[in-house]
Order: C-alpha cells, then sequence, then structure tokens
C-alpha cells in the first residue's frame, strides 16, 4: 500500500510506522473492532470529505450496537482527520478510522478492555479498478450467505462481520472473478462484499431495502437520491438471483469502489455499461467531486491544507 507519514492514534499524531498494538490486543483476537471506509477528494473547493459526518454517525451507531465505548467525540474524530491529511499533505485520500477493544483483559466478555481509537489517511485508487468503472466488472453469485440478521448485526460496520465478505471475495477471485455478489438464506440477492447493488429492469432502479441483510451504504443513499433527482423511478425491494442474468443493467456502489457497472453475472453478459447505470455514475463522480451545486452540503471540506508534514 501507498504509505502516507503520521498515523492519528488515541489522540496522538504518530509516524506511520510505529503506529502499533500489542499482540493481545482484543480486537485482533475476536475481531470487535468498528470501522469506516471514507474517501476525500480534490475538488475546486479544497480537499472534501465526502458525507463525512454520516460516516462517523455510522461509525458511532456500530460501535454501540457492539457495546463499544468511543473514549472521543465524533468532533475529536473529524478534526483529528482533517489535520491528519493537512499533516499528510494528501490531496486526496482514502480515509479509515477505527474504533477497537485493545489490550488490558482477555475472553469474550472484557468491558476493561480499553477501546482504542486510529485514523489513518492513504492514497488508495478505485477499489475495483479505472478499467472496472469505465467498462464493467465481472461478478460471480457467492456460495457463501450474507450475515444472517439472526447472528449477527449486517446494518453495523464490525471488523469481525467482515471475515464473511472475505470468504465471498476470496472464492470470486480465486475463480477469476472481480466481485461476488452474496444472497441470504432464501436466496435473495444482498450485496457485494464490499458494496451496495442495483438492478434495472425495464426503466426501473430496484435495490434491496432495509429488511435485507445489507450494510446501509452511504454511497447507496446518494445514488438513490441522484437516481430521483434525475427522475428515474427507485424502489427498495427484495431482488431474485435471476434478475441478475435478466436485467436490463446492473451497477454496484461504495465508498472504496466508487460507482462500477457490472458487465456479467455468472458468465451472463448484461452488455456494456448502460445508459442510466452511465448517467447516474456521472452525476454522482460529480457529487464526489464537487462539481455538483445541489450536492454541496455532502462535502465536508479540509481547510487550508497547509502541507506541513512535520
Ligand atoms: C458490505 C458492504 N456493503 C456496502 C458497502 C458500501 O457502503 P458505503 O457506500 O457506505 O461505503 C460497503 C463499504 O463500506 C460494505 O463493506
Amino acid at each position: 500500500m501507498d504509505k502516507s507519514e503520521w498515523i492519528w492514534m488515541n489522540g496522538d499524531f504518530v509516524p506511520w510506522g510505529e503506529a502499533k498494538v500489542h499482540v493481545l490486543s482484543h480486537g485482533l483476537h475476536y475481531g470487535t473492532g468498528v470501522f469506516e471506509g471514507i474517501r476525500a477528494y480534490e475538488t475546486e473547493h479544497g480537499t472534501a470529505i465526502f458525507r463525512h459526518q454520516d460516516h462517523l454517525q455510522r461509525l458511532a451507531k456500530s460501535a454501540e450496537l457492539y457495546f463499544l465505548d468511543l473514549p472521543c467525540s465524533l468532533d475529536d474524530i473529524r478534526d483529528a482527520t482533517h489535520e491528519l491529511i493537512r499533516r499528510n499533505g494528501l490531496a486526496s485520500c482514502y480515509i479509515r478510522p477505527l474504533a477497537f477493544r485493545g489490550y488490558g483483559e482477555m475472553g469474550l466478555y472484557a468491558p476493561s478492555a480499553p477501546v482504542d481509537v486510529m485514523v489513518a489517511v492513504w492514497p488508495w485508487g478505485a477499489y475495483l479498478g479505472e478499467e472496472g468503472k469505465r467498462n464493467g466488472v465481472r461478478a460471480k453469485v457467492s456460495s457463501w450467505r450474507r450475515i444472517s440478521p439472526n447472528s449477527l448485526i449486517p446494518q453495523a460496520k464490525a471488523s469481525g462481520q467482515y471475515l464473511n465478505s472475505i470468504l465471498a471475495k476470496t472464492e470470486s477471485a480465486k475463480a477469476g472473478y472481480d466481485e461476488a455478489i452474496l444472497l441470504d438464506e432464501a436466496g435473495i440477492v444482498c450485496e457485494g462484499s464490499g458494496e451496495n447493488i442495483f438492478v434495472v429492469r425495464e426503466g426501473v432502479i430496484a435495490t434491496p431495502g432495509h429488511t435485507a441483510s445489507i450494510l446501509d451504504g452511504i454511497s447507496r443513499r446518494s445514488v438513490i437520491q441522484i437516481a430521483e433527482d434525475l427522475g428515474y423511478r427507485v424502489v427498495e425491494r427484495d431482488i431474485a438471483r435471476a434478475e441478475l442474468y435478466l436485467a436490463e443493467e446492473v451497477f454496484l456502489c461504495g465508498t472504496a469502489a466508487e460507482l462500477v457497472p457490472v458487465r456479467e453475472v455468472d458468465d451472463h453478459p448484461l452488455g456494456g455499461p448502460g445508459e442510466i447505470t452511465r448517467v447516474i455514475q456521472g452525476r454522482f463522480e460529480d457529487a464526489l467531486h464537487g462539481r455538483a451545486q445541489e450536492y454541496l452540503e455532502w462535502l465536508d471540506v479540509v481547510e487550508q491544507p497547509s502541507r506541513v508534514t512535520s
């Protein structure tokens, strides 16, 4: 990965190579952490973090769902992130805040182990590649089912839960595909291993709703609003596996991947990226890069990047 110079850890800015934890940190053993994936873009208004507040609020909610008491406020994390971007001299970057149960007590119920918080920022290109964004990716329905709401909390962005995404992603990569699509136990479509999913049928855009086992993606919310503002009809409903093959268009969206057309599912070609996908992708990119007046409120501008590095 592309290192940067500084990482923020429990209130201090520490050099990248010194941001270390004890091997008996609780989160390392049991996955007791919650995190976010956020991006900052270079815009004409300056470096701007996309929907920063929404990401921080989801982080707080994920922490609460797993009984992790954050030792600092969301404003502290926001301020630290701004300063981190300035200190690292980055015009655009990926942002990874993580709160995890640290070192101090082992066992499954370890309320006295502290909750540690860190934020790292580094340059990271589109997760499924620029070529994928342009021409679409090949996806495979996974043999692994998306975590059930009866076992975990699909709406939380918790570290341990990602073993499910990792199994699916690994299976699809080993089989030569770009991404995995996970179904639930009933065979209903949920999402990609790290993105929400949309299908277009007869001109109507459909995406799994809030009763589905999905992460309530912030890109998903943005895409729904953008699509509706453009005059498209968006419905939140169950999507059957076969609809992935029958759809006119399928696309994925997430912070890391951004908006990515799907050109093939399980070796069924969908054709090149469709028109609706293209139009929404263009508007979404405008929103990310501060080119859309009506979505400027989604940007948290990092004031006066000083490019100070120490
Ligand atoms: C499982 C999963 N679904 C969906 C998403 C998309 O969420 P967002 O748009 O908030 O990045 C992500 C990425 O965070 C994810 O990991």
